[in-house]
C-alpha cells in the first residue's frame, strides 16, 4: 500500500528524532512491501523565525491530506524565559490540535523489564506497570477564554468542558480497558471542580450504561499523583482532562526510565497525529545525543493507526531488541557510545531482516476507535 505522512519535525531535537523515525518507516516499507511518501511542514519556533506564524495555513493543508502525522517536537528557549511574547512556538501545536479535531491524546507508560533499574523509582514497585493514560486534548483550561486586565495586574483562564466532549473521549477509554485488564481510573478533582463533577457525571454514566464489564474507580488528581509513584501498577487505563493529563503523564515518564522513550497518539475522528512526549530539548540539539526511541515508538503507533499492525509490532518488537542488547543513547546509559542515529540505525536494520524478529510477544491492545494499536 501506499501512505502519504505529513512530516512536522518542529524545534530542537524534533528533527533529529523524527529523522530516525522516517528510516524506520523507511525500512517497514521495504520490509513489508509499503511506500511511505512525506510532505515536509513548518511548525514551531521554526515556523515563527521563517514566516511569522506558528502554524502556517499551508501546514494544515499538508496535514489535512496526509493519511497520518508524524511530528517531531516545538519549543525554544527564547520563547519560554519571555513570558510577555505575543506569538509562541506552542500556539502552533495547539492550533493544530484543535484544526485535525484530536480530542484524544494517549501515551502509553510500561517498566521495561531490561530497564528496572534506570528508574529513579525502586525496581519492585514498578515491575509489571503498564497503563494507558488517555488525556482529552482539545478542551478544557487550554482552549477557555483568557484575559488579562489593561493593567496588567489581573489574569484568568476559563476551564470548561461539554457533556459531548467528555464522552467521545471516554467511549475510546472505555474500549481501549476492554482490551486490556478491564479497568478505567478516571483522574479528576471533583471535590473543588465544577468541571470535575460534570466528568464524574457522565463518565459514570456510561461506564453504568455501556461498559458493565469494566470497574471504574476515581481519584483526585493530587492523589493520583502520589499513587503514579507509590504503586503504578494499579493503573490500567487513566481518563482525564486536559491539564491534570498533562501534568500526570510528565510524570509517569519516569516510570520507564527515561522520558525519551514515551510516545503518544492524538486522534480524533478523522485525523491522526504521532509524537514523542518529550519537548525539543533545545540542551541537545544538534548533538546526536536524543534518544531517537520516543519518536520511532511513536511511527509505531502510526502504524497501528494505519491498520498495520504487525508492521508496528515489528518496530516496537526491535526497540525492545535495541534496549536488551543496550544499544541506547547515553540517558539510558551514562558510558554508552551510541548516538542518536546509530540507535536509530540499529533498529531500522533489524526491521529489515523483519522476518528474524519474533513478531510479538506481550504488547498488549490498545483501542484507538477506528484501528487497534496492538
Ligand atoms: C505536551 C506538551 C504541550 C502541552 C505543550 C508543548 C503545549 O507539554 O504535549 O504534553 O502542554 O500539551
Ligand atoms: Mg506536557
Amino acid at each position: 500500500m501506499e501512505y502519504k505522512i505529513a512530516l512536522l519535525p518542529g524545534d530542537g531535537i524534533g528533527p533529529e528524532v523524527a529523522k530516525q523515525a522516517v528510516n524506520v518507516l523507511e525500512s517497514v516499507g521495504k520490509a513489508f512491501g509499503h511506500t511511505f511518501t512525506f510532505e515536509e511542514g513548518l511548525v514551531g519556533a521554526i515556523a515563527i523565525d521563517k514566516t511569522g506564524n506558528p502554524l502556517p495555513d499551508e501546514t494544515i493543508k499538508i496535514c489535512l491530506r496526509g493519511d497520518a502525522v508524524l511530528f517531531g517536537a516545538i519549543g525554544d528557549p527564547k520563547y519560554d524565559t519571555n513570558p510577555d511574547a505575543k506569538v509562541r512556538p506552542e500556539q502552533g501545536l495547539l492550533k493544530l490540535r484543535k484544526s485535525l479535531g484530536l480530542y484524544t491524546n494517549v501515551r502509553p507508560v510500561k517498566a521495561y523489564p531490561t530497564l528496572l533499574d534506570k528508574s529513579p523509582l525502586k525496581r519492585n514497585r514498578i515491575e509489571g506497570a503498564d497503563m494507558l493514560i488517555y488525556r482529552e486534548l482539545t478542551g478544557g483550561i487550554y482552549f477557555g477564554e483568557k484575559h488579562l486586565s489593561e493593567d496588567g495586574k489581573q489574569a484568568s483562564d476559563l476551564c470548561s468542558y461539554s457533556e459531548e466532549e467528555i464522552s467521545r473521549i471516554a467511549r475510546m477509554a472505555f474500549e481501549a480497558a476492554k482490551l486490556r485488564r478491564k479497568k478505567v481510573t478516571l483522574v479528576d478533582k471533583a471535590n473543588v471542580l465544577e468541571t470535575s463533577r460534570l466528568w464524574r457525571r457522565v463518565v459514570t454514566k456510561i461506564a453504568k450504561e455501556e461498559y458493565p464489564q469494566i470497574e471504574l474507580d476515581f481519584l483526585f488528581v493530587d492523589n493520583a499523583a502520589m499513587q503514579m509513584i507509590l504503586d503504578p501498577r494499579q493503573f490500567d487505563v487513566i481518563l482525564t482532562e486536559n491539564m491534570f493529563g498533562d501534568i500526570i503523564s510528565d510524570e509517569a515518564s519516569v516510570i520507564g526510565g527515561s522520558i525519551g522513550l514515551l510516545a503518544s497518539a492524538s486522534i480524533g475522528d478523522e485525523h491522526g497525529l504521532f509524537e514523542p512526549i518529550h519537548g525539543s530539548y533545545p540542551q541537545a540539539k544538534g548533538k546526536n545525543i536524543a534518544n531517537p526511541i520516543a519518536s520511532i515508538l511513536s511511527a509505531a503507533l502510526l502504524l497501528d493507526y494505519l491498520g498495520l499492525n504487525e508492521e508496528g509490532n515489528a518496530v516496537r518488537e526491535a526497540v525492545d531488541i535495541a534496549l536488551a542488547n543496550g544499544v541506547v543513547t547515553s540517558d539510558l546509559d551514562e558510558h554508552s557510545t551510541y548516538g542518536t542515529k546509530a540507535v536509530g540505525d540499529y533498529i531500522s536494520v533489524l526491521i529489515q531482516s523483519a522476518e528474524e524478529l519474533v513478531v510479538n510477544l506481550n504488547h498488549q491492545n490498545i483501542s484507538l476507535g477506528q484501528s487497534t494499536i496492538i
